[in-house]
């Protein structure tokens, strides 16, 4: 499996040279020099913790979370204030952990942004179902917030148990919903569980939309070896049918596809802060992500304190990018989208993608994984399939390994992948 994606990394960034990752960072963060950025705040606190879950998160207390919020404030003005005036950015989304814990408090994190940049593609934000009541939905909006994201995983009790969740009052759900209504609410499912079926699917997807959501994430089940799940992988060929079957479903209901696991009932309801070109990330392991180099902050909530109270950077590793790995990011990412404009990836790199990938894109053509139309790449059913296997190689080769060694080591020296 590593060795894999090992040659694929070679063959595609043309070098032997892996993506390492070093204890190191610069004074400056040059994200002044970036168009349509993107901002990202991690609140790492969750009331009880799923054991399949791979995320920087730590049990909530009152006071631990209010000392976290208030270092990721003094984060937000130390970074903001290195560029003058305030910057346009488009989207900001709070991830976590369960930033919805933190209501009370959102308000003035984004107060705190507003002071240094101008968000103007809306906030998004993640609850846990049990933070679906009318008084957390208002206190969000008042804040600002446009987008939730309902980590649901399943509706069905047989998948809640083998996922350790509890049943979700879908009653008090619907309600809050349609009481307090944002432009996009998104609901989260994982598929490829024990004996799942395209039925069982079917009908999460199918209540999701009717209880309110007009956008669903249907993400493939990882089995990450550092956490303590006891849930079987399902094999290869079964995955692919549900996949493809399921896709299937939602294009036939007319929903569309916004990126690998996204379907969208409405035409602007989208969440999504993975396929952005650049992005700042505040709080522990939040990444930011730049023309020319990539870094994370500490996994550790009392490091990320420490560093920020000295009025450090929380900056755990950096990677500087050579121009084909950056390449290599860029498609990754952009293909998550399941499209690729050709001429954005000209206007990024200046340089014609087929020129660097001519032969790739041959190949993916003829093996029926993309098909080209008015200038873009678009994934087929086919190619989406292996996107997702191949991804799934890349999470458990590249994020599992470096998630394990951060979540024991805060500063680690450096990491090769
Ligand atoms: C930060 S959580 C969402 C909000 C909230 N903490 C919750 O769990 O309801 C992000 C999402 O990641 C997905 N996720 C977590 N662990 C996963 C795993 N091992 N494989 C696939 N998806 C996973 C779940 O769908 C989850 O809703
Ligand atoms: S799945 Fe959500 S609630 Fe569960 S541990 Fe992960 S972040 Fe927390």
């Amino acid at each position: 499996m590593s060795l894999i994606t090992s040659l694929t990394r070679m063959w595609l960034t043309r070098t032997t040279k892996p993506f390492t990752f070093k204890n190191e960072y610069d004074q400056i963060l040059p994200f002044a020099e970036c168009d349509s950025l993107g901002l990202y705040v991690h609140i790492p606190f969750c009331k009880s913790i799923c054991n399949f879950c791979p995320y920087c998160k730590v049990l909530y207390s009152a006071e631990s979370c209010d000392r976290y919020i208030d270092h990721l404030i003094q984060e937000i003005h130390f970074v903001g204030n290195q560029h003058k005036g305030r910057k346009k950015v488009t989207s900001l989304y709070f991830g976590g952990g369960t930033p919805a814990l933190a209501a009370e408090r959102i308000k003035e994190i984004i107060d705190a942004l507003n002071e240094h940049f101008i968000i103007t593609e809306g906030i998004g934000l993640e609850l846990h179902p049990d933070n679906v009541n009318v008084e957390v939905l208002q206190k969000l909006k008042d804040a600002g917030v446009t987008k939730i994201s309902i980590g649901i995983q399943s509706f069905c009790g047989k998948y809640q148990k083998i996922l350790g969740r509890k049943s979700v009052d879908t009653v008090e759900m619907k309600s809050a919903l349609s009481v307090v209504p944002f432009e996009t609410v998104s609901m989260d499912f994982i598929f490829a569980l024990p004996e799942q079926t395209f039925d069982d699917l079917r009908s999460d997807i199918d209540l999701a939309f009717s209880l309110g959501a007009n956008h669903v994430a249907i993400y493939p089940f990882i089995d990450f070896t550092f956490t303590e799940s006891h849930v079987a992988a399902m094999p290869k060929k079964e995955k692919r049918k549900l996949l493809d079957a399921i896709t299937q479903y939602c294009i036939d209901k007319g929903y569309s596809r916004s990126s690998i696991w996204t379907f969208s009932s409405e035409q602007n309801a989208d969440y999504s802060s993975m396929t952005r070109d650049y992005f700042l990330g505040f709080g522990c392991s939040a990444t930011s992500l730049f023309k020319k180099q990539f870094k994370i902050n500490t996994f550790d909530v009392e490091s990320y304190c420490k560093r920020i109270s000295r009025g450090d950077f929380a900056t755990s590793l950096t990677i500087r990018f050579t121009k084909r790995q950056r390449m290599v990011y860029w498609l990754f990412w952009t293909a998550y989208s399941t499209r690729v404009r050709i001429s954005d990836f000209e206007k990024f790199f200046e340089v014609p993608l087929k020129k660097m990938y001519g032969f790739e894109i041959w190949i993916a053509k003829r093996l029926g994984f993309i098909k080209e139309y008015d200038g873009i790449y678009e994934m087929t059913l086919k190619g989406a399939f292996y996107y997702h296997y191949y991804e799934n190689f890349y999470t458990l080769s590249y994020i599992d390994k470096m998630w394990g060694i951060m979540r024991n080591e805060a500063f680690p020296e450096q990491i090769k992948l």
